[in-house]
């Protein structure tokens, strides 16, 4: 790997920056074509906030695929194979497309995004993800005018991959975003972290980012982007539909029915500022309140 590159991409990170951080810098640069990686620190990018340290961010994981323990993730998505590794487009759209991860990567330049991440457990991160707005690849797709919503499919290859249980959930798991949710810019195709490639159990090679929504609407590992007219299933809504609403933004005004959602745990803090307030939308409501204007969030949540 090109390690100055690598550290250009760490100090465009700004002032939190990684020294100190713990981050293990052992991952390649998630490109290494010299014109595909935008160093400067992207407009959506969030100031001012401190870093969650590269481990807990890689070693704190939701990823049933491969366990449901914190850990587990960590310990077992070497078994996912990232390449070959092809995103097909398919549903309400003017074409049907397959495209490899390659070319994705190349599709816009990488940005640098530091992004509040929460939670529906209660504990939050702050993230320095890697990628480009998903609208850019949306646009490309040419959705047909009858395309309201997006359905993102993370693996399914039981065979090799995902260990040999369910979890009680029936893979693959979707999840979806209403159009104009989808076609916001923050809504992030993120293919690395920390300057480095998503680490595997972090949703490698491809993932989303979806920072005012709870981290659950963010589906790792996507093998298929999926346009429908009407509201697509979701993994956690179907599992228990009274516990996480097809919506799940953040609000600390619609406790989840067995906890708080008005504070939250923030993982790798000091003990001292461990417990903060959770914000409305978290954090991002100037950007993306508009998208709900006259809807009633405490009914769809
Ligand atoms: N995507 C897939 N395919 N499988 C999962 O289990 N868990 C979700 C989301 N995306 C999950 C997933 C949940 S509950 C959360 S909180 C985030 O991924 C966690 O992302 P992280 O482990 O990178 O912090």
């Amino acid at each position: 790997m090109n390690r100055r590159r690598f550290m250009t991409a760490a100090l465009a990170l700004g002032a939190t920056g990684l020294a100190g951080e713990g981050a293990r810098l052992t991952r390649p640069a998630i490109v290494e074509a010299d014109d595909a990686l935008t160093t400067g620190s992207s407009k959506y990018s969030t100031p001012g906030l401190r870093l969650t340290p590269f481990e807990d961010v890689t070693h704190y994981n939701n990823f049933y695929e491969f366990g449901v323990s914190k850990g587990d993730p960590a310990q077992n998505a070497w078994r996912l194979q990232t390449r070959p590794w092809s995103v097909k487009i398919e549903g309400e759209v003017k074409k049907e497309r397959i495209f490899d991860i390659d070319a994705l990567l190349k599709l816009r330049p990488m940005e640098q995004r530091v992004y509040q991440f929460r939670c529906v457990e209660a504990w939050s991160m702050v993230i320095p993800w890697a990628g480009y707005s998903l609208s850019e690849l949306i646009n490309e797709c040419e959705p047909l005018p009858s395309a309201k919503f997006i359905q993102f499919i993370s693996l399914d290859d039981p065979k090799d991959e995902l260990l040999p249980w369910n979890a009680g959930i029936s893979w693959p798991y979707v999840e979806g975003l209403r159009m104009d949710e989808a076609m916001h810019p923050l809504t992030l195709l993120a293919f690395g972290m920390y300057g480095q490639e998503m680490p595997k159990q972090d949703g490698a090679p491809v993932r989303v980012a979806v920072p005012w929504k709870y981290g659950f609407k963010s589906a790792k590992s996507i093998v298929k982007i999926r346009f429908v007219k009407d509201q697509p299933a979701t993994t956690w809504n179907k599992i228990a539909p009274d516990e996480y609403g097809f919506y799940s933004n953040v609000n600390p005004n619609r406790p989840h029915p067995r906890w708080s959602q008005k504070t939250e745990r923030v993982i790798g803090a000091p003990i001292w500022k461990q417990l903060q307030p959770t914000l409305m939308f978290n954090g991002y409501g100037d950007q993306v309140a508009y998208l709900y204007n006259g809807m009633d969030l405490i009914r769809n949540y």
